[in-house]
């Protein structure tokens, strides 16, 4: 029998938690993987009581966390930020640590799918075919991607935000809840999809953009 990953998640927020959920759900499903705890630099005392309350280790900071791993251990990066996730990135590569690509057993895939490493794929997600996801993507409960999407490293995709066919979406931009896309649309990267806006044109580098049709400011 094949013996699990252990795997630790990085942070211990909403997402990091979420995180948990999905590696829970993939050992329960037979997966060989295991929650081996959560690391986070500076755990709210709620979130460790909420740790502690479902069974799961606080096992320190990134730093106390990589003195002590060793080259079996993996990673997913329970961050919702894209750019907190590429820092963090770089620090744990530095390391050696190995990222974990965690997709909850109800999300479904079409033919064709290209998957980075440390992707996370919430449950009720749906990625249609042909779609490549870059390193570190996020994709949120109960949102869809469709066909031949593009989505650089680093894109989060909040809760069932839809992105339509053939759209392409920079590094590190951030789909806010229920976002919607339209196809074969471009946004650019380090763009703020707000949370409810329906994306009618290509967006540049940089907007954040809100409303319907969905309009845009530049960001600092
Ligand atoms: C668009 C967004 C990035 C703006 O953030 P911000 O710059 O901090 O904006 P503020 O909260 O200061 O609000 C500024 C104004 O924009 C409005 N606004 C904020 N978000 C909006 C949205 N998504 N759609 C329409 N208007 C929005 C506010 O009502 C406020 O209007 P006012 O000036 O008339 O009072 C953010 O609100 C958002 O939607 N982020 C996505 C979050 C998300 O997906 N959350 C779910 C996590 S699971």
């Amino acid at each position: 029998m094949t013996s699990p990953e252990r795997v630790a998640v990085v942070g211990a927020s909403g997402f990091g938690r979420e995180c948990l959920d999905v590696l829970e759900a993939m050992a329960a499903a037979g997966a060989p993987v295991e929650v081996a705890g959560v690391v986070d630099d500076g755990p709210s005392e709620l979130n460790l009581q909420r740790l502690s309350a479902r069974g799961v280790s606080y096992l320190g900071t990134v730093e106390e966390w990589l003195t002590t791993v060793d080259g079996e251990w993996r990673y997913v990066l329970g961050v919702g930020s894209p750019e907190v996730r590429r820092r963090l990135v770089t620090r744990l590569e530095d390391a050696g640590a190995r990222p974990f690509t965690a997709i909850h057993p109800s999300a479904t895939f079409g033919a064709r799918c290209e998957l980075g490493e440390g992707v996370v794929v919430c449950a009720g997600a749906a990625v249609s075919t042909n779609v490549l996801l870059g390193r570190h993507v996020h994709v949120n409960p109960n949102a869809t991607i469709g066909h031949d999407a593009v989505l650089a490293d680093f894109v989060s995709v909040n809760p069932a935000a839809v992105i339509s066919g053939e759209v392409t979406v920079g590094e590190r931009s951030l789909v806010g809840a229920a976002a919607t896309v339209l196809q074969g649309l471009s946004v650019g990267d380090d763009t703020v999809l707000g949370a409810g806006c329906v994306v009618t044109k290509d967006v540049p580098e940089g907007a954040v953009v809100m409303g319907i049709p969905g309009k845009w400011v530049g960001r600092d």
